[in-house]
């Protein structure tokens, strides 16, 4: 039920947009086909009639059909592969970015709990592995049957009691093979899922191997991946033996096929029920049968194969998309305020309840804080303003309109976070701080590098702002990295700008004077300020103090250094840890 409903889909994927170019390859296929088994009428006609009643100039012409047809059936192949393999990119091509774009639709419990070796190998190897079924497959399937069947007519007409022989050991044939195919597509799974798995290992590895190296883990990662590694060799010797037992049997049946014909029907000729040329004509259209035939019981090994990868391609686009992209989309005004309303909110990851009834109010052109021990749900707040969580009880309002009344798409794109991992491309230092946007004027750019002390290092750099950074290029410390993302919020020029732990790579000092000189561009923005070291949000228009999900003094840093309670004795503590060090 889900196979065939997943086949479905995946063809449609395949042959939209296509189905012209995809009658040109049937219609094709058929033609070699009917060329292919008009060559034993012509082999019949050579041996029985020209060769036979020494009629060179019919000799002449027949041979010369032969390679008349032969020579067309060849140009036809290659034709036909050239649109089958753009058809086969086209539709990988496609599902790919399919693949891609639903991913970046998904919830963040999704992305929590995504094994990125496991997607990768659904992104590289399953959607190679279905680049072979689609339009190839299934014509195949088609005109291979038809063939089969006219050849099964011409070898009915021939000699049926040496057909039923042939039909007989088909039979067999076609039982050990359809045996094979199930163990087959079994096993394929197996090694398929276990492939995923080494993935995910080396992935991790590769990916962190600084951390790796660092946290001295290298040992642990490679006893895991051994272990693996070693069942999955196992399991891939048994399924090559598989596959190759399965190929031997079918050719020792086919050889039987034809010893039956040159034996039977060698008797036949002798005591003269049959001539030589009906003897040869007779084989190649038993060819024509038998191959089809396998090639169809081949075509459902495939078939099995690929309906493992479909179904695992599926499983992340069926994938269903939680968080509501347009509820009745009213996109997000030019004029955009930005108060923010976070009114009786309650939240929880899984279980256990995180936010408890949370009523928070961010102002447009003021900056509020956001203060607590790590753990108590400050980056949760800030994702649920994004949406990547949808929460569970309450309200979330911009300008008094519920988050989730607004397109998703511009609600995103109206807020910044700045947290303390920035995703570098591997691309200009320009792109990387405008993300692209062509539309962004280089002087605001160069401006706001200004403003965040880059300025003087990007212009050191061999191409200044067209220098490659990222995995290829310079790198940058931890502070420049945290500047880089602070002027790629500014310059992005979103209404709400939330620095989440934005500045804590800087010193004191360049966080103070970096702050001074960002603060005119913050002007008319909603600010939010997540900081562990509370110098940072002194001056704060309102500051939240939150304790285990729940908002338990809130004023500005005066008012709650005259309350004497929570945040007071955080910046106590902090005061003293100064003092020490
Ligand atoms: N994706 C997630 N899935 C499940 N639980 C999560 C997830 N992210 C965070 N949590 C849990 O939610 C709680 C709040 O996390 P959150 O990241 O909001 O804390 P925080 O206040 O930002 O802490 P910090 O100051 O350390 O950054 C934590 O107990 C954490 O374990
Ligand atoms: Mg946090």
């Amino acid at each position: 039920m889900k196979n065939s409903r997943n086949i479905k889909k995946f063809l449609k994927i395949v042959f939209e947009k296509n189905k012209l170019i995809a009658s040109i390859a049937f219609v094709i296929m058929l033609v070699i086909s009917m060329l292919d088994l008009s060559i034993p009428q012509v082999t019949r006609l050579i041996l029985d009639d020209a060769i036979i009643n020494n009629k060179t100039n019919l000799l002449i012409k027949l041979v010369l059909l032969y390679a008349i047809i032969s020579i067309f059936s060849a140009l036809f192949t290659v034709i036909l592969e050239y649109i089958y393999s753009k058809m086969k990119k086209r539709a990988s091509i496609k599902l790919k970015i399919r693949l891609l774009k639903h991913l970046s639709k998904l919830s963040g419990e999704y992305y929590t709990n995504i094994k990125t070796g496991n997607m990768l190998s659904i992104i590289e190897n399953d959607i190679f592995i279905v680049e072979n079924f689609g339009a190839e497959i299934l014509f195949s399937l088609i005109v291979d049957g038809l063939t089969a069947c006219i050849a099964l007519f011409f070898l009915v007409r021939m000699q049926s009691d040496l057909l039923l022989i042939v039909i007989t050991l088909q039979v067999m044939l076609t039982f050990i093979q359809s045996k094979f195919t199930k163990v087959i597509a079994q096993k394929t799974e197996e090694v398929r899922k276990d492939s995923g798995n080494i993935s995910n290992i080396v992935q991790e590895y590769v990916s962190n191997i600084m951390n790796v190296i660092i946290s001295k883990s290298s040992f642990n990662f490679f006893k895991r991946y051994i272990k693996q590694e070693k069942g999955l060799i196992n399991k891939c010797i048994k399924l090559d033996m598989i596959i190759s037992s399965n190929i031997s049997a079918s050719m020792i049946l086919s050889s039987l096929i034809t010893i039956c014909i040159y034996g039977y029907g060698g008797l036949k000729i002798i005591k003269g029920n049959m001539t030589i040329g009906e003897l040869i004509a007779f084989q190649q259209y038993t060819g024509m049968l038998i191959g089809p035939c396998i090639n169809i019981i081949r075509s459902n090994t495939r078939i099995q194969q690929s309906l493992v990868s479909i179904n695992r391609i599926f499983s992340i686009l069926d994938e269903p998309i939680i968080i509501n992209q347009d509820n009745n989309s009213s996109i997000i005004k030019e004029d955009f305020s930005g108060n923010i309303t976070f009114d009786n909110v309650v939240f929880s990851y899984d279980e256990d309840r995180i936010l408890d009834n949370i009523n928070i109010e961010f102002e447009k052109g003021k900056l509020t804080a956001l203060v607590g021990t790590s753990g108590c749900g400050k980056s949760t707040i800030v994702n649920l303003l994004f949406r990547l969580w949808d929460i569970d009880e309450g309200k979330i309002m911009i300008d008094n309109i519920d988050i989730k009344d607004y397109n998703l798409k511009s609600l995103r794109k109206n807020i910044s976070i700045v947290t303390q991992d920035l995703l570098l491309f591997d691309d200009s230092i320009l792109n990387n701080l405008t993300i692209g946007n062509k539309n962004i004027s280089k002087k605001f750019v160069k401006d706001v590098c200004n403003r965040v002390d880059l300025y003087d290092f990007i212009n050191g750099l061999p191409n200044g702002f067209d220098t490659i950074i990222g995995e290829k290029g310079v790198k940058l410390s931890g502070g420049q990295k945290q500047r880089v993302a602070i002027a790629r919020a500014i310059i992005s020029n979103s209404s709400i700008i939330v620095f989440d732990e934005a500045t804590s790579a800087l010193d004191n000092i360049s966080q103070k004077k970096i702050t001074e000189n960002i603060s005119d561009l913050l002007k008319n923005k909603t600010v939010i300020v997540i900081a562990h070291r509370l110098s940072t949000i002194k001056n704060a228009d309102k500051i939240y103090v939150i304790d285990k999900g729940r908002v338990i003094e809130s004023g500005n840093h005066e008012e709650l250094i005259l309350n004497e309670s929570t945040y007071y004795s955080l910046v106590n503590e902090q005061k003293q840890e100064l003092a020490l060090s």
